[in-house]
């Protein structure tokens, strides 16, 4: 099951693992991004099965509501890639009065994966993937500021908040999970050219287009994601963050495992739910 598989790096995750056999849940936006992007995957996997689920990921409610559908078509979760995931480059708040980086990259992330514990417990061992970046080591926020993030602290600070919760997000999933037999990592994928930075600032737009020929391909991107999903090298390997498919040591506050309990019992709060 991945979140944002019309395009990208999620789009390129989703071909390879289709080309490994897997049977695709694909939660996008928009049905014809979706729709054309079976398409895509079909021409290099015509058999591919593919399940589009439709679901824009700034509201808490339609995220449960995805969780329900999956429940109903689906009677195990393998693998979860927390994938969907955008920068802004202005301040705005979701239907649920969230600032939207938060709630798109961590707390959907954080809220799709509870959906779906019952069905991630099913097909133990299974696992949950989250595309962070190397962007958290410049997260920038105080706590009673990080879900409306009222004081902004500019585009790069908000996003790396965002990437840090899914490192922590990682790290106390896999804590809490392991007893189920579900592990969870957190990557970054590298400089990738891929529709990222489009709803970011003039800077980050012209900044990612000019540098398009130097960054990596959606595909060459997706490799530790499809590594983190789908290799036996990394069976019951769990709370780590990789990148180019080794672990890597991710920033000092990112390991602060007291920081991580904080924001998984604030991501409670905020979606309602209690996940023990
Ligand atoms: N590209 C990089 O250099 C880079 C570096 C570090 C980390 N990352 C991370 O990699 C992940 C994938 O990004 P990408 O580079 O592949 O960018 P991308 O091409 O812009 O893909 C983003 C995906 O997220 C989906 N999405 C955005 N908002 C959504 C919403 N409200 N509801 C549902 N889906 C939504 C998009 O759907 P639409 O097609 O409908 O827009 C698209 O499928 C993100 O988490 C990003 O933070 C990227």
């Amino acid at each position: 099951m991945i979140t944002g598989a019309s395009s990208g790096i999620g789009l390129e995750t989703a071909r390879a693992l289709a080309a490994q056999g897997a049977r695709l849940v694909m939660v996008v936006r928009s049905r014809p991004r979706g729709e054309a992007a079976i398409a895509n995957i079909r021409q290099a996997v015509p058999d591919v099965l593919a399940d589009l689920v439709l679901a824009d990921l700034y509201s808490m409610a339609e995220v449960r509501e995805a969780g329900a559908e999956i429940r109903r078509i689906c009677d195990r979760v393998d693998v979860l890639v927390n994938n969907a995931g955008l920068i802004h480059d202005h301040r705005q708040l979701t239907v649920d009065g969230f600032e939207r980086t938060f709630a798109l990259n961590h707390l959907a992330a954080f809220l799709i994966a509870y959906e779906l514990r019952d069905l991630l417990a099913a097909a133990a061992p299974s696992r949950i993937v989250t595309v962070s970046s190397m962007g958290h080591r410049f997260a920038r926020f105080e706590w009673d500021d990080l879900a409306t993030m009222e004081r902004w602290k500019g585009e790069t600070a908000v996003y790396g908040a965002s990437k840090l919760c899914n490192i922590w997000f990682a790290r106390e999933s896999a804590r809490r999970l392991r007893d189920k037999r579900v592990t969870s990592n957190a990557l970054h994928p590298g400089a990738v050219g891929s529709n990222f930075g489009a709803s970011g600032s003039l800077l980050y737009k012209l900044g990612t287009r000019l540098a398009k020929p130097f960054l990596l391909t959606p595909e060459q991107g997706a490799g530790t994601s499809i590594y983190l999903a789908s290799s036996p090298e990394v069976e019951g390997v769990t709370g780590q963050y990789f990148v180019k498919n080794k672990p890597a040591e991710p920033s000092r506050r990112a390991r602060d495992g007291d920081e991580a309990r904080k924001l998984w019992q604030l991501s409670e709060r905020l979606c309602g739910v209690e996940w023990p």
